[in-house]
């Protein structure tokens, strides 16, 4: 149990992930099997699809995180595996098969919120560049296809707490990217393609008003945590209703039906491709969207922050890939002063290191997963 090497697997969406790390920082590999393919299609995940998927690649991507790490079933201290939130038959995958290996090779097994591990997907290469003194009070922005959390968190010997003072009313940050990016014939998933296609539009073409919690209701109950603190919610299905809105005006469905089917018969289709078959309103109108999001996420947060008189924020999840939050991030915190902490892109998006990384904590005070754990749907954060 010394070195507190760990076989992390995740398979909450549509990813199938085994990772091992050592001592909650270092990675000795880190498989990721993307079901992208399967879900294109349809432009979204579908849930019995995902399932299906994680059973056939649990066990080939679990044995090529153990070749890459030059590890063995047996030589592992610990297996963890994801408990929730997300998908319950996809979840369900990940843990019978953890349980199973689990009981064969009688190791602990140590049951991980999802969103445990985004947040230390940052904290884990924190300590690979040596940064070890985190100041607190500590904010945490998880922003994902599934979530869109703001929480306070705090850390008692290796182990992290957490507060939530914020979430979306309605869709997450990157579920609206993916259903503007299918609104536009974009394909799944939006946010990667939206990202590159930006650079290429005039974010300040259309102006998409987002819903503000104005000041007065910071005194409704609604603005509240239980316990009487300031929450900074979001809300994000009014923009992607304002886009569709905005097609409809402008007559853009032709054209996006076009790219739609266009796209659809191209394998893999390159940035190139993408932006010959999206004229500049189209560009605009993607730049301007991405534009809306970005500005509300980072001034709720950093509203937030001041509120909570925040030392460090730590932004991560599948839409902290995005270049143009990263830099609004680090241009806003640093006009106050604040640190901003990113996961390097590959561990923005879902990974098994992270579970493996939020795991060693728990290893260590002995937190193990009750025999009768089970997938948790919205399992909370706390
Ligand atoms: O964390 P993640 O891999 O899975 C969840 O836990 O949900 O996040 C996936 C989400 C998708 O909505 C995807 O469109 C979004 O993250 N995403 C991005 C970028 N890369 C992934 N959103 C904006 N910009 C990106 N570069
Ligand atoms: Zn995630």
């Amino acid at each position: 149990m010394d070195t507190g090497l760990i076989l992390g697997i995740e398979t909450s969406c549509d990813e199938t992930a085994a990772a091992v790390v050592r001592g909650g920082e270092q990675v000795l590999s880190n498989v990721v099997l993307s079901q992208l393919a399967t879900h294109q299609p349809y432009g979204g995940v579908v849930p019995e699809l995902a399932s299906r998927e994680h059973l056939r690649a649990i066990v080939p991507v679990v044995r090529k995180a153990l070749e890459d790490a030059g590890q063995t079933y047996e030589s592992v201290d610990a297996l963890a595996v994801t408990q929730g939130p997300g998908l319950a038959g996809a979840l369900l995958v990940g843990i019978s098969y953890a349980k199973a290996l689990g009981f064969a090779l009688d190791k602990p097994l140590i049951a991980v919120n999802h969103l445990d591990g985004h947040i230390h997907a940052v904290l884990l290469e924190e300590r690979q560049k040596g940064n070890r003194e985190l100041r607190f009070p500590l904010l945490a922005l998880v922003v994902s296809g599934g979530h869109t959390h703001l929480y306070l968190a705090q850390e008692k010997q290796r182990s992290w707490t957490y507060q939530n003072v914020g979430h979306t009313r309605d869709d997450a940050a990157g579920e609206a990217f993916d259903k503007v990016a299918k609104l536009l014939g974009l394909g799944y998933p939006g946010g990667p393609v939206i990202d590159r296609l930006a650079p290429y539009g005039d974010p300040a073409a259309i102006r998409f008003t987002i819903a503000q919690m104005k000041h007065s209701d910071r005194k409704s109950p609604q603005a509240r945590t239980s316990d009487g603190q300031p929450r900074f919610d979001f809300s994000y299905s009014g923009i992607k209703t304002a886009v569709l809105r905005y097609v409809e005006t402008n007559q853009l469905q032709p054209q996006i039906e076009i790219r739609r089917k266009a796209l659809l018969s191209l394998p893999t289709p390159s940035l190139e491709d993408y932006r010959k078959l999206c004229d500049q309103r189209t560009l605009d109108l993607v730049a301007s969207f991405q534009n809306a999001m970005v500005e509300d996420l980072v001034s709720k947060t950093l509203e937030a922050a001041r509120q909570y008189e925040i030392a460090t924020l730590f932004v991560t999840g599948g839409v902290a890939a995005n270049s143009r939050l990263r830099r609004r991030f680090e241009d806003q915190a640093a006009q106050e002063g604040l640190p901003v902490y990113f996961p390097s892109r590959p561990l923005s998006t879902d990974n098994a290191a992270m579970i493996a990384a939020a795991a060693y904590p728990k290893l260590l005070a002995g937190a193990l997963a009750p025999a009768e754990f089970s997938a948790e749907a919205s399992l909370a954060l706390r």
